[in-house]
């Protein structure tokens, strides 16, 4: 809300003035009411409810409802709510077909956009968006049909038929038969692997104004369809700057290969060669709330694979033993945020690091529509456009081509 700290700067636009943030490190761009960051004290709140409570005691679907409609689901409400959601997890035939216009090997971000993107010119009845009703329904359009649709970018790649969803597993459990299931092994679910991911769901949500999130509100803004303003959210995650991190991760540890390289890696970090990937975050300058809980799941599904001798886990923990203790990451408040556990558990689930990015798009994909959604309902919404300050050519006359 509005306080010392914070300068409402509106009436500025009647003046003809206004101020200049690259990178909007210094403007609130909205106001919101789904979550809030307190970097300093590194904490995260969905609706109020603090991350670990959630991570804790809810799961990622009972996490779409809060974070959409503002409350806790009551049993009854959790019900229809997921039975909604299931009855419309099944896509268009038609919208299968799309996949084989592309490429075998095409990154399977690159067909997220494009397929989630196309989900537009299947759902007209979704577009009266001053509708709450339409709005609603294309809510649960999105957040049902995000699982499938990735699963299919994945089994394309491997040159494998689709699966279809099964209703009669939970939400997550069916992200990953439509994963990994074949006619010949049907999945059964594990109640720990399954926690696992869908714990990564959860803490993947939300993030308030974050560069996709922003996006989308950016395109929702124009009244733009919801489902094209998705599919820019997720162009916007694809960048390595923001949902690639968990790979980067998985790479750095590739490269360091041994824990006798560790140190050597550490003095290069110091000496401004590379990042350690995986620590720092714009937000926090205290722990991650986020990294707490995925480093205890890290050792829960390690411990349940068998793999807490895996040498790339071992590698891993020795990194951040030596990090937290090194002064050059104390005095810079870096701490290891969510993707430096992130990538390790979704590698030990089977999930190819291709496919990162697009869970944390189906995670995300809930906070993008939240956002949406509340930006819509605000009868003071504006279409959002910034200014710049003009630094090119001063005024000057055209230059026949022959006088160039
Ligand atoms: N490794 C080494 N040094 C770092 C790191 C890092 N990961 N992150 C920041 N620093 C250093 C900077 O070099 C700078 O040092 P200096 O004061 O000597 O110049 C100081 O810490 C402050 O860094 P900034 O660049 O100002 O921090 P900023 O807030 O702009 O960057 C960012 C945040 C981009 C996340 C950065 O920490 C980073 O690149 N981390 C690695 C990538 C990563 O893990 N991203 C995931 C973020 S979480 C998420 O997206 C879910």
């Amino acid at each position: 809300t509005l306080g010392p700290d914070v300068v409402d700067i509106r009436a500025f636009s009647k003046t003809g003035m206004f101020t200049f943030d690259p990178g909007f490190l210094a403007t609130a761009s909205c106001e919101s009411k789904i979550t809030f960051i307190d970097g300093d004290l590194g904490q995260l709140y969905y609706r109020g409810y603090p991350i670990e409570q959630l991570a804790e005691n809810s799961d990622y679907l009972e996490t779409c409802y809060l974070l959409i409609f503002g409350e806790l689901p009551t049993q009854a409400q959790r019900a229809e709510f997921q039975k909604t959601v299931t009855r419309h997890t099944m896509v268009h035939d038609q919208l299968s077909r799309f996949f084989n216009g592309f490429r075998r090997d095409a990154h399977p971000m690159a067909m997220m956009v494009g397929v989630v993107g196309a989900l537009s010119a299947f759902y007209q009845d979704s577009l009266d968006i001053g509708n709450p009703e339409h709005r609603r329904v294309t809510m649960y359009r999105l957040i049902a049909k995000i699982p499938t649709i990735a699963a299919m970018c994945y089994r394309y790649n491997q040159g494998l038929p689709f699966n279809f969803p099964r209703n009669d597993l939970s939400y997550t459990a069916n992200f990953i038969h439509m994963m990994f299931a074949t006619p010949c092994e049907p999945y059964e679910p594990n109640a720990v692997l399954v926690r696992a991911l869908d714990r990564i769901l959860t803490l993947h949500a939300d993030h308030e104004q974050n560069a996709s999130t922003s996006t989308v509100r950016l395109a929702g803004s124009s009244g733009a369809n919801p489902f094209a303003c998705i599919a820019a959210g997720i162009a916007c995650l694809w960048g390595p700057a923001h949902g690639g991190a968990n790979e980067a991760v998985l790479k750095m540890l590739d490269e360091i290969g041994d824990e006798s390289n560790i140190e050597e890696f550490i003095d290069g970090v110091k000496d401004k060669r590379y990042k350690l990937m995986g620590f720092g975050h714009r937000v926090y300058k205290n722990m991650d709330p986020r990294a707490a809980i995925m480093r205890a799941t890290c050792y829960e599904v390690l411990t349940e694979l068998g793999l807490e001798n895996d040498p790339k886990f071992k590698l891993a923990m020795k990194l951040e033993k030596l990090a937290l203790e090194d002064n050059y990451f104390i005095e810079r408040k870096l701490y290891p945020n969510v993707d430096f556990y992130s990538g390790i558990v979704l590698s030990a689930l089977g999930i190819p690091v291709s496919m990162f990015t697009v869970i944390f798009a189906l995670a995300r994909t809930v906070g993008w529509i939240s956002h949406w959604n509340e930006m819509i309902s605000d009868p003071q919404q504006k279409i959002g456009r910034p200014r710049q300050l003009y630094n090119g050519a001063e005024r000057r006359d055209y230059v026949p081509e022959d006088k160039r």
